[in-house]
């Protein structure tokens, strides 16, 4: 029996089997040009998820308007199906994974802070985002996917109608049945467009994590309805909300920089899996209700033992792992392989979201430097130390600094996992490096730390534990 029975069963949806239950879910790469078509770039990062055996890889949100925007792809015409046919093809041909694109729909936003909000929207702005969902759903289909997911979370249209604070007079706003209103068009009329034979999911915020907000009682409605509604997957996300971002002046609002961001793209400091009780309470409702409709979870998810705990125990139906997979998009394929030591961890320090907030070319700090992708290597040999090295440890100002010579490998070594351990603490992983060093801003006074260093390869190999360091931070 392999070591995770649930996340490696195939699964199927709609005609559709998912090889495991691990989901890539969609992460802008900012690596399109304005023109919002597919280029070399993006098709090599998605054929790297497929080579890594992810079950489902949700290719990033593609605009189903024509609005102005930075980087971003777009289905908003014929003109961009043949990039998007070839990226399907490439995908499939990569490996067993499928993959389906989300589709977007935005309002407005400009430097000054300024946003359109769902009240200024006309009926006759409403009917075109409801066309334009299904034209662009009909064009994933004929495209060559194997479905389509409707984004409905975080700050875009969808998300901005299904929310608390969403007080449109007409029977588009207020009461919740009323903010549903929309939902209910736009999944009528994909499900028009494509067919009942084809996978369409929904990516919705079971949490909008501002105040004033909607929470799991509203989400639990909304969910139901998506399942009544004959939506094929629901896959639960939070917060991410204009709400509660941060204006930078002279830059457009980023919906990731408040709390709510922080409650979407959770970083080191944050709980593993702090967002599971909502997809758990979003699944329990559906299926009290008689449906079955699969529940993706998602928000720091990385640990293989973590993620089938999570199935065995029916809090979800599918792990979706971003980071993590961005990180290293090898995990499945390794994990699959009972090699979960050689995976590069995610170490959560959000580099990737700040270059999708500054419109560059999201990367992962982790990869060789200059890289658009994850390195790829079947080596087994792992790094060595050189002789006699040793990490040193020195305290200054409530910071302690960590360095060491640099390891070697056959190959190339990629970082460094840098352990930490106190007299009451058990050591644990606290963050990793490409470089020969590492600053721990996060010490306590009065206590004694030992630190460990190990290096690790492209392939993710480790080496051994170097000698460990210990350096006393006085009280
Ligand atoms: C750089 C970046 C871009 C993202 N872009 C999208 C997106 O286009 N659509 C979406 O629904 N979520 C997007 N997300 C959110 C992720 O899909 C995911 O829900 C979130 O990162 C939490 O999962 P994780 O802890 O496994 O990374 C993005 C996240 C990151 C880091
Ligand atoms: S940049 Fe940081 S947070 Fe983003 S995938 Fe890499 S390690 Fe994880």
């Amino acid at each position: 029996m392999p070591a995770f029975p649930e996340l490696f069963h195939p699964f199927p949806i709609n005609g559709v089997t998912l090889p495991n239950r691990i989901v890539v879910p969609a992460m802008v790469t900012r690596l399109s040009g304005e023109d919002g078509v597919i280029n070399a770039d993006i098709m090599d990062r998605y054929v790297r998820f497929a080579k890594g055996g992810a079950g489902l890889i949700v290719v990033e949100a593609m605009a189903v308007h024509t609005a102005k925007s930075g980087p971003l792809l777009r289905i908003c015409g014929d003109e961009f199906k043949p990039g998007l046919t070839e990226l399907a093809k490439r995908v499939h041909g990569a490996g067993p994974s499928k993959v389906v694109p989300q589709i977007i729909h935005f309002l407005k936003i400009a430097r000054s802070g300024w946003r359109q909000l769902v009240g200024d929207l006309t009926t006759e702005d409403i009917a075109g985002i409801v066309a334009a969902y299904g034209a662009a759903a009909r064009r994933a289909r004929e495209c060559g996917f194997d479905g389509v997911e409707l984004h409905m979370a975080h700050a875009y249209t969808l998300s901005s109608f299904l929310s608390a604070k969403n007080n449109r007079k007409d029977g588009y706003g207020g009461s919740l049945a009323n903010r549903m209103r929309l939902m209910g068009e736009v999944i009528g009329e994909v499900r028009r467009q494509v067919g009942r034979d084809f996978m369409m999911g929904v990516r919705f915020d079971g949490e909008e994590c501002i105040k004033g907000g909607y929470s799991v009682p509203d989400a639990r409605a909304i969910a139901l309805r998506m399942a009544q509604l004959t939506v094929d997957y629901i896959s639960v996300s939070a917060g991410g909300k204009f709400e509660d971002a941060i204006h930078k002046p002279g830059a457009p609002l980023y919906p990731y920089t408040g709390y709510s961001g922080d409650r979407c793209m959770p970083g080191a400091d944050y709980p593993d899996g702090l967002n599971v009780y909502i997809a758990a309470g979003i699944r329990e409702w559906v299926r009290q209700h008689g449906f079955t409709t699969p529940v993706a979870a998602a928000g720091k998810i990385s640990d293989p033992a973590f993620a089938e705990a999570l199935l065995r125990d029916g809090k979800a139906d599918l792990i979706a792992m971003a980071r993590p997979l961005l990180a290293d998009p090898d995990w499945p394929k390794k994990v699959a392989a009972g090699r979960q030591d050689a995976v590069i961890k995610c170490v959560y320090g959000n580099i990737c979201k700040s270059l999708d907030e500054n419109f560059r070319k999201v990367v992962c700090t982790l990869w060789p430097q200059g890289r658009l992708q994850a390195p790829e290597s079947e080596d087994r040999e792992p790094p060595r130390w050189p002789e006699g090295a040793a990490v040193t440890a020195q305290h200054k100002g409530g910071r302690v600094y960590l360095k060491w010579p640099a390891a070697t490998d056959n190959e190339a070594v990629q970082g460094y996992m840098i352990f930490r351990g106190a007299e009451n603490e058990p050591e644990r992983h606290i963050g990793s490096n490409r470089a020969h060093g590492y600053t721990d801003a996060d010490v306590a006074p009065g206590t004694t730390y030992t630190y460990r260093v190990r290096p690790y390869d492209l392939g993710g190999n480790r080496g051994a534990f170097s000698a460990p360091a210990t350096v006393e931070v006085p009280a």
